[in-house]
């Protein structure tokens, strides 16, 4: 398996459901905190959640159909992935009408219908924005290429090639060769950052800002309580054109990417500075809606916390929350590294609210940490480590019942058109987007029987899946929503503040989490195959008692009698209040 989360590629340098009781409580208690701090929130890929019109392909009344589930699951909001019109070359990120929905996924009628449903749940539903390039299907595009002179030639970003059928300059597509198209008629290049069905906008043009700004409104009238803006570093593109520079390694040999193309360094297509003005005014046009706590959340994959904090803004004018990838993205189970990123979320964002992540429908699942023997135990720890760390949480579909990535086998199965490029060394992106397992019945509970799903159903649905997880007290789908239950319930778990303990110990994270009035919860997790004997001494924390209530306990574990001698199993995970 591929152990470096695969987008990063982009910026390589660089057991209880939360009742209706407990919610309330849990909105009146931290009401004076806007409601994506300390979140949960779900990314639901559509095509894949759930089919009710018997297509193989998800849809939005499959998504309604599914919500008392995830009110059971205890998630604040729900991200839907691009439901817009598209031809589905990038499965939706390939928009060709930002104000619609595609007739594959529903109706605007059934849009308006989740949204409200979702808010008799007290669930939100995020959008996804994709700012930085349409479909080439979209008639802003279709003009634009139409001739030199149409109005709209500088919505995208055309250029002379450099003669001799060679393009402007060395940029790349991230989904691998050059990343610009000839175009024949009008004898100029334009530039695709993503495929070739994806022209980039031309940010510089305050027409296309006009325009994207009217779409970020038209959905908050629709009750959208916020967006995920897609590649939003991406943006913008150094106008002079320079070549990027060529990664080499020690010997000065260019570094080879999964495509077969030099890997470059990025720095004139990616996170250029005008991207925050845009941010700036994404905001303002958010908090316009007062009341509304609209919540921008970046894909941001920068390499340091250092750039993750100035997408916050320099006045927190930015982005509310854009996703911490460091934490989640560490790809192997070192203790040392997770305490590294963990305490730099904490110290390195001035106190603002990292977004930690988990996984998403880009890189392969949680079980890229899996060794194949303890696989649901590291499950348990991931979720520990993204869910009981301060700050807001999001993670992926299918992650609480352990669907596993599940890469198609043949070139033909394909789906992902980064895997058709990239066979057989990136078989794209399907192995995580493959359909939602509900039951241990005929297509796992997804769409209807003998209907052919988009993607095949992996095998690991007559285990994984929630009918059965739900009936089981230890599964990782009780894990899962008692972590988000514990989240919004209790006041440490909830907004405490956060000191990592035992921190010279490399094989067990802990960290201690403190509620304003004094209740302290300590949490524990062994990143081994060996059992672990932990204790903590608080005293110097202020913190008093040394006997602790179990909150929270890896199936099997036995609760400790005090702080002197926690033992965790094999990938254990414990969590106890102090007395
Ligand atoms: C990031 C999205 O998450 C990914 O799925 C998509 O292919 C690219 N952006 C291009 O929009
Ligand atoms: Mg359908």
């Amino acid at each position: 398996m591929k152990i470096i989360a695969r987008w990063c590629a982009l910026a390589a340098f660089a057991a209880a459901a939360l009742g209706a009781t407990a919610q309330a409580q849990a909105s009146t208690s931290s009401s004076s905190r806007p409601w994506w701090k300390g979140a949960v929130i779900y990314e639901i890929y559509p095509r894949s959640f759930q089919d009710t019109d018997g297509d193989g392909i998800g849809d939005l009344n499959g998504i309604t159909s599914r919500l008392d589930y995830l009110k059971s699951l205890g998630v604040d909001a729900i991200w839907l992935t691009p439901i817009y019109p598209s031809p589905q070359v990038d499965f939706g990120y390939d928009i060709s009408n930002y104000e619609a929905i595609d007739p594959q996924y529903g109706t605007m009628k059934d849009f308006d219908h989740l949204v409200a449903e979702a808010k008799k749940r007290h669930i939100r539903v995020i959008m996804d924005l994709v700012l930085n390039h349409t479909s080439d299907k979209h008639p802003w595009f279709k003009e634009s290429e139409s001739s030199r002179n149409n109005p709209k030639r500088d919505w995208y970003i055309w250029r002379d090639g450099k003669g001799h059928g060679q393009p402007p300059n060395n940029w790349q597509s991230v989904f691998g060769h050059s990343a610009w198209q000839y175009d024949a008629k009008t004898k100029q290049w334009y530039y695709h950052k993503f495929y070739i069905q994806q022209p980039d906008l031309n940010w510089r043009n305050p027409a296309v800002r006009k325009a994207m700004y009217d779409v970020e409104r038209f959905w908050i009238r629709h009750g959208v309580a916020g967006f995920r803006l897609d590649a939003i570093t991406t943006l913008f593109e150094d106008p002079k054109l320079h070549d990027e520079g060529v990664l080499r390694d020690a010997s000065g040999k260019p570094l080879i990417n999964a495509f077969g193309d030099p890997r470059l360094d990025d720095t004139r297509t990616n996170n250029l500075p005008g991207v925050h003005d845009v941010l700036r005014k994404l905001r303002s046009i958010a908090d316009s809606y007062r009341g509304r706590q609209i919540v921008l959340i970046g894909e941001t994959y920068v390499s340091s916390v250092a750039d993750l904090r100035k997408m916050y803004g320099l006045h927190n004018d930015e982005l509310q929350l854009p996703m911490d990838l460091q934490v989640g993205f560490i790809n192997k189970l070192d203790v040392d590294l997770f305490r590294r990123r963990i305490t730099e979320a904490e110290t390195g964002l001035d106190g603002d609210e990292p977004l930690l992540v988990l996984d998403n429908h880009d890189n392969p699942r949680w079980d890229r940490y899996g060794d194949g023997v303890h696989n649901l135990d590291i499950g348990r720890v991931l979720a520990t480590v993204v869910l009981a760390s301060r700050g807001s949480a999001m993670y992926y579909y299918g992650d609480e019942i352990g669907m596993v990535t599940t890469p198609p086998t043949r070139k033909e199965d394909v789906r992902d058109p980064v895997g058709i490029t990239g066979w057989p060394k990136e078989k794209g992106r399907d192995g995580e987007r493959t359909p939602m397992q509900w039951t241990a019945g005929p297509d796992a509970g997804f769409g209807s029987a003998g209907v052919k799903t988009w993607l095949p159903i992996p095998p690991s649905y007559t285990t994984a899946n929630v009918a059965v997880e739900s009936a089981q007290p230890d599964s990782l789908l009780s894990w899962y929503k008692e972590l988000d239950r514990l989240k919004h319930v209790d006041a440490a778990l909830r907004e405490g503040r956060q000191v990592m303990l035992n921190t010279t110990d490399s094989n067990v994270l802990s960290w201690l989490r403190q509620a304003p009035d004094g209740e302290a919860v300590v949490v524990t997790c062994n990143f081994t195959k060996e059992p672990q004997k932990v204790s903590f001494d608080l005293k110097a924390l202020g913190v008093a008692g040394n006997s602790v209530e179990t909150l929270m306990m890896t199936p099997g574990a036995v609760a400790p009698k005090s702080l002197e001698g926690v033992e965790l199993p094999p990938f254990g995970v414990y969590i106890g209040r102090v007395k």
